[in-house]
């Protein structure tokens, strides 16, 4: 099935939270799609409504074969039922990790920048953040390798709260990265949290590394958090895994689960998620080679009318980290200026210091809306 990414679809008061406006403001910003869902996901619901009983539901074999098939076939990722478990959101994962791998005032290791909620549940976790900038070297980012080991060491780091593929700065770690991580954490017993939300939507060119398939031997510290609501646009449906290898970390994590009951989906979740990874393959390839295409339009329309703004060209996903220093020296200002002009841009000092006088912007919309938005971008930077 071919589908059409270049409609335009009304979302204003749908109580989406991208479209929260009064006016015609263009919202370029939180990361979620201005598409349509796959059919087959569509039609998943549909079904559930149609048979009409919406009652208590658990998972079922076809559901853990359906992840465990994605994961397998696309990154030879060899899970069972037993290294899965079922979260409401990636973000209430990350704030069950810090849980479970942490005391009270111990130190938690991120990069900057780095998808916020990263630091705000550290810190209501009650943990120190320690933040390792990424260092930027040929247009993209890099971990600082002695940095973060001098951190660990110093401040006694207990978790590394990774992302791969990185949120704002669209890296697709490499293997070879990903394992220098990994050595540098063995060394100092520190476990690794890896949010790999963003795995599904790498591009053309880049390999995404589920951390998992490296962390033979240390197992009992590694785990990984992942969703289907960001591959295929259906953040709103809510859900997530929790994938751990080692059997006491798996027990734990239930433990923990249980306290809150918070092991279990609502039954939607679960038929979307089965259907999403059984049949939802040919979306997201279309889906992906039309953001392929978004990405190139921007990079060339910054090009031509922002030449001053330093693009990061995204490895994975629709974001991508707009260097706008050239362009102002207020966050709040910048951000303003964009607004007043009637688009919407994530201001990137909410990712951290790193993120000062950066933008990041959301590319996953129809041609038409991206233009228009990109217009408003350069009337609100060259043209006032
Ligand atoms: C890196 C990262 N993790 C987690 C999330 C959100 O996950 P969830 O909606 O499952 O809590 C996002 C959303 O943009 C994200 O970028």
């Amino acid at each position: 099935m071919q589908y059409n990414f270049d409609e335009v679809i009304d979302r204003s008061n749908t109580g989406s939270i991208k479209w929260h406006y009064e006016d015609d403001t263009i919202p370029l910003w939180v990361a979620d799609m201005d598409f349509k869902a796959a059919q087959t996901i569509l039609d998943s619901i549909n079904k559930v409504v149609e048979h009409g009983v919406l009652g208590y539901t658990k998972q079922t074999d076809a559901l853990y074969d359906a992840i465990i098939n994605w994961h397998s076939s696309r990154y030879g990722l060899t899970l069972s039922k037993e290294n899965i478990l079922f979260s409401p959101g990636v973000v209430p994962s990350i704030s069950l990790m810090l849980n479970l791998f942490t005391e009270v005032g111990d130190a938690v290791l991120i990069n900057d920048p780095i998808y916020t909620p990263f630091v705000t549940k550290t810190k209501l976790n009650g943990c120190k953040v320690i933040s390792s900038a990424l260092k930027e070297v040929n247009g993209r980012y890099e971990f600082d390798l002695a940095d973060i080991e001098a951190k660990i060491k110093k401040h006694k780091v207990k978790v590394f709260l990774l992302c791969n593929p990185h949120n704002p700065g669209g890296r697709v770690w490499t293997k070879d990265e990903l394992k220098a991580i990994l050595n540098v954490c063995k060394k100092y017993n520190v476990a690794i949290v890896s949010d790999e939300i963003h795995q599904d939507l790498t591009l053309s060119g880049h390999t995404f590394t589920p951390f998992l398939t490296l962390a033979d031997g240390y197992e009992h510290m590694v785990v990984s958090l992942t969703s289907m609501t960001k591959t295929f646009n259906i953040a709103g449906i809510k859900g997530s895994m929790i994938f751990a290898k080692d059997k006491a970390i798996v027990k734990q994590i239930s433990n923990q689960q249980r306290l809150n009951d918070e092991y279990e989906l609502n039954l939607f979740a679960y038929k979307v998620m089965q259907s999403a990874y059984e049949q939802g393959g040919e979306w997201l390839e279309q889906a992906l080679s039309y953001i392929e295409k978004n990405i190139d339009l921007t990079i060339d329309y910054l090009a031509t009318h922002l030449p001053d703004i330093k693009v990061m060209r995204p490895e994975a996903s629709y974001l991508i980290w707009l260097d706008c220093s050239a362009y102002g020296d207020d966050d709040k200002v910048l951000y303003d200026k964009l607004r007043a002009a009637r688009v919407e841009l994530n201001s990137g000092i909410q990712y951290g210091q790193e993120g000062h006088l950066k933008m990041r912007i959301n590319v996953a919309c129809s041609e038409s809306v991206l233009k228009e938005g990109l217009q408003r971008v350069k009337q609100a930077l060259v043209d006032s």
